[in-house]
Order: structure tokens, then C-alpha cells, then sequence
């Protein structure tokens, strides 16, 4: 009888710890699937966080000023990397090489000396309504964006459009070029902050900082 009894307490005492084993299995496997499940949702937050960047990305228009070559190439790289549109700004009045001869007094000069002159451009954006984002390159002229520059920027309003100044130089950084031409423009415009290249920047470079400062264009 005794022998009997302990026999099926030994039962009872097996069935008891493994069902125990099982609900600490269980548990376990529901701990780990909470965090699977928990994982799996990292990817859906950062599809929001996409959907956000992908918020940001605005119509671009590249606009620059070139008279020899050297901020067109840096605009067309951009152009090209982000599938922008591009504007040239076309003086009315070409610079001839005597022009752009600096510290001769010539044209160039008297111009960047004259804070009012406004040398006039040909023709113009049809539809700057449609842009979010405009690229602003110009070379640098006696540590200056050369005049036509606020010429233009006094043709539109910027009002609620991001505006990001480029340059290119012999040596000159672009220093306070890019802060002198806000007042030109709506205060409601933002201004963020420029870059200087140098003359022969590679493609891929240009890519580096467009990637870098996170600009983007949508295209319709
Ligand atoms: C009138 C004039 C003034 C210039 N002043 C400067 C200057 O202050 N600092 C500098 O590094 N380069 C200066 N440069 C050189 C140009 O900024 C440089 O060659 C520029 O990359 C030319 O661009 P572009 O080929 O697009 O016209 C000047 C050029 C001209 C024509």
C-alpha cells in the first residue's frame, strides 16, 4: 500500500514539474515572439521616416551665373544628380574678356564697386511658381556675388522657398557673399548655408555634398 502511494506521488510530482517546464517554455517563446513581433515593426517606423525624408524633397531649379565655365559645370552636376531643372542667368550685356579683367577698373570691377548697380539679364524664369528649392551658384567677385546676381534675386519672390548659394573661386572661401544677397529676398525665404568649389570639382564630389546636406529634388 505504502509502495503504492509512493508510486503515485512520484506521478503526481513528474506530472507537476513538467507541466511547470511547459509554462516556462511557453512563456519563453511568448517572450520571444513579442520581441520578433517587436522587430518587425522597426522596419514600418523606418518607412515613416522615409516617408518624411521623402516629404522634404522639393522641385528643384538650379540657377547659376558663369562667364568662364567654371560654376556652369559645378550646376550642371547638380542638375544631372538630381534630376533639377536648370536656369542660366544671361546677361543682357555679355562680359567680354576685358571685362572680367579684374583690378583693371574695367567693367566687372566698377560694378562690384557700385552696391546699386543692377546689370540687366535676358530673358528669365517662366515659372519659378513651381520651385521649392532653388541652387544659387555664381563665381565670386572681389569677395562678392558678382551684381547681375541681386538682379535676379530681385525679379521674384522667394517668399517660402529654400534658397542654397554655391560658389566657385580662384582661392576666395564664400565668406559673407551669401549673407549680403538675404536682404534682397523676402524674409520669408530660407536661406541655408553655401559652399565654395573650386575650379575641376569632380561629379562625385558634388554628389557628396548634395547627399551630405540631404538636398533632394522631386521632379513632376
Ligand atoms: C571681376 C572678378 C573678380 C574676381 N574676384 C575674385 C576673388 O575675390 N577671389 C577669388 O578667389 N577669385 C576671384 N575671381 C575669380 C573667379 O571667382 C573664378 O575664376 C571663378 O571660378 C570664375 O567662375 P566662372 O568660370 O563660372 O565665371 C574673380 C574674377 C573676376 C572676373
Amino acid at each position: 500500500m505504502r509502495r503504492t502511494f509512493s508510486l503515485l506521488l512520484s506521478f503526481v510530482l513528474i506530472f507537476a514539474l513538467t507541466a511547470c517546464g511547459q509554462s516556462a517554455v511557453s512563456e519563453k517563446q511568448e517572450i520571444e515572439e513579442q520581441s520578433d513581433a517587436e522587430m518587425e515593426t522597426e522596419p514600418s517606423e523606418s518607412v515613416s521616416t522615409r516617408g518624411q525624408e521623402a516629404e522634404v524633397s522639393t522641385k528643384t531649379l538650379v540657377v547659376y551665373f558663369s562667364c568662364t565655365g567654371t560654376t556652369e559645370l559645378v550646376a550642371e552636376y547638380m542638375m544631372e544628380t538630381l534630376g533639377a531643372d536648370i536656369y542660366e542667368i544671361v546677361p543682357e550685356n555679355p562680359y567680354t574678356e576685358a571685362d572680367l579683367a579684374y583690378y583693371t577698373n574695367g567693367r566687372a570691377d566698377q560694378e562690384q564697386n557700385d552696391p546699386d548697380a543692377r546689370p540687366a539679364i535676358s530673358g528669365g524664369v517662366e515659372n519659378m511658381d513651381t520651385y521649392d528649392t532653388i541652387i544659387l551658384g555664381y563665381p565670386i567677385w572681389h569677395g562678392q556675388a558678382p551684381r547681375i546676381i541681386s538682379t535676379f534675386l530681385e525679379s521674384y519672390d522667394f517668399s517660402g522657398k529654400t534658397i542654397i548659394p554655391f560658389c566657385t573661386s580662384h582661392s576666395s572661401g564664400i565668406g559673407s557673399s551669401a549673407d549680403n544677397l538675404h536682404v534682397l529676398c523676402s524674409d520669408a525665404a530660407v536661406w541655408l548655408e553655401g559652399k565654395r568649389f573650386e575650379a575641376g570639382t569632380s561629379k562625385e564630389t558634388i554628389e557628396e555634398w548634395l547627399g551630405s546636406e540631404g538636398i533632394k529634388s522631386v521632379q513632376e
